[in-house]
């Protein structure tokens, strides 16, 4: 029975009714008929929700429709800003992206603290990134390895017509080199390949330089008498980019004076300095913590990362590979007293784009981009690492002083009022009573019930 598509398509339609075929000739509407009508409760609203967030503007939602496959609507997020970042003795407004209230205020307060103290300065340690084909190969490896030396160059001459833009422009592939496995995994061995791909994240450039040199790769196999002769066998398995880029990494650092760590909540700087260094150290050395600690650094890295159309999903990958390459989950964060100066820096891969992709055809992604004065790939790199930084320094400085929540429920006020339909004037009455009262759910609901009770 399973061996005919058709009927098994048929059969489980059947038996599941939410199945479907041809989802994707569907128009919008369509679709969206399809959605409601056998997943939600009510289809009328659903419907109407789900148009709400069309644009009225026709052109610009086709272009969003067309971003992905499928699409019904579009989902909105907020667009923040944080200013008064100095970088490198330059000015910047950062647009963050984000769902999470008290990220982007965060920011912010930590521009402004740093702005008074050399602002932050940052610097890149490398653009490197890699790509791999994957094959196993039964042979002798040293056979194989003599006739990857001499193939070489006609793998690179194959690359050239993918390659020539890019190297015009001072990019292209740096080195390949045949990396051989077996320790790891019976017969694997693999293609490894640097690339420079300038402003360019480079995926596609990557990607398609790798397909190209699996083909001549198998083809010049193929064609080599020795390998025929002794029956060895070389099978590509895959090509693909690394979103493991440990070549592609920025630093950014703050360092001022312990004594000048003052700030208005009256903490001792040596004091708020030594807790803060130790809340660090604690993250270097202890997983769990490491893991919340860099996720608070990736709450400002996402969000500049979306602002700026960039792939938050491989830059994520790569920054978490990246905290764990010493063999255990660490912080990507590090601080040091050392001579009364205090020194906060971060080591972070960040696989960025300035051309292509999103960052011509979206929009926003260009007004951001403009914000941010149209910067190269690696000055992007720097400001991303700096938000990063930011906002690692703005959690540690609540943790190890107030705690989080006193600061987060005041930012999230205004969710559970939005939540409990407040109007403007009850808003406005309830941030100034919440201005010396402590914000809890259940007292948001007591301070609206009772006003609207009087
Ligand atoms: C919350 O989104 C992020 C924090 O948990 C980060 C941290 O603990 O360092 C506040």
């Amino acid at each position: 029975m399973y061996q005919n598509s058709i009927f098994t398509f048929q059969y489980f339609e059947s038996i599941m009714p939410q199945t479907i075929q041809g989802f994707s000739r569907l128009n919008k509407e369509e679709k969206i008929d399809w959605l409601t009508s056998n997943f939600l409760s009510d289809s009328q609203n659903a419907t109407s929700i789900l148009k709400q967030y069309w644009n009225s503007d026709a052109k610009l939602q086709q272009l969003h429709d067309e971003f992905i496959e499928n699409t019904v609507t579009n989902y909105y997020l907020p667009l923040g800003i944080a200013p008064n970042f100095v970088i490198n003795n330059k000015t910047f407004a950062i647009p963050m992206t984000i769902e999470e209230s008290s990220v982007v205020a965060a920011a912010s307060k930590a521009a402004k603290f740093w702005m008074s103290r050399g602002g932050f300065k940052a610097e890149i340690l490398g653009t490197q990134k890699i790509g791999q084909v994957h094959f196993t190969y039964t042979g002798d490896a040293q056979k194989l390895s003599s006739f990857f030396e001499l193939t070489k160059p006609i793998l690179l001459n194959d690359l050239k017509t993918l390659t020539a833009s890019m190297e015009k422009r001072g990019g292209g592939i740096t080195s390949i080199e045949l990396i051989n496995k077996n320790d790891q995994l019976a017969n694997y061995f693999q293609l490894h390949v640097t690339f420079e791909t300038l402003d360019a994240m480079g995926a596609n450039f990557i990607n398609s330089c790798l397909e190209q040199l699996a083909e001549s790769w198998q083809r010049e196999y193929n064609n080599y008498p020795v390998f025929s002769e002794n029956n060895a066998e070389m099978v590509v398995i895959m090509s693909i980019l690394s979103n493991y880029v440990p070549q592609c990494v920025v630093r950014a650092e703050v360092c001022c004076a312990v004594s000048e760590l003052t700030e208005a909540d009256g903490i001792d700087p040596e004091v708020f300095a030594t807790k803060f260094v130790q809340a660090v150290r604690i993250a270097e050395v202890e997983p769990y913590r490491a893991v919340t600690h860099n996720k608070g650094i990736m709450n400002g890295i996402d969000a500049v990362v979306l602002a700026t159309g960039n792939d938050f999903r491989a830059v994520e990958a790569g920054a978490h590979a990246y905290a764990a390459r010493n063999g255990s989950y660490s912080s990507l964060t590090h601080a040091t007293i050392e001579n009364g100066i205090f020194r906060f820096w971060i080591e972070i891969p960040l696989a960025l784009g300035t051309v292509g992709g999103l960052t011509k055809l979206h929009p926003l992604v260009k007004l951001n981009l403009e914000i941010l004065g149209n910067p190269s790939a690696p000055q992007l790199m720097e400001i991303i690492a700096v938000a990063g930084l930011a906002q690692n320094f703005g959690a540690l400085k609540s943790l190890t002083t107030t705690g989080i929540q006193k600061g987060h429920m005041k930012m999230h006020l205004m969710n559970m009022l939005n939540q409990l339909d407040a109007t403007d004037t009850e808003k406005s009455k309830a941030i100034h009573f919440f201005k010396s009262n402590k914000v809890t759910h259940s007292a948001v609901d007591s301070f609206i019930k009772n006003l609207r009770q009087n």
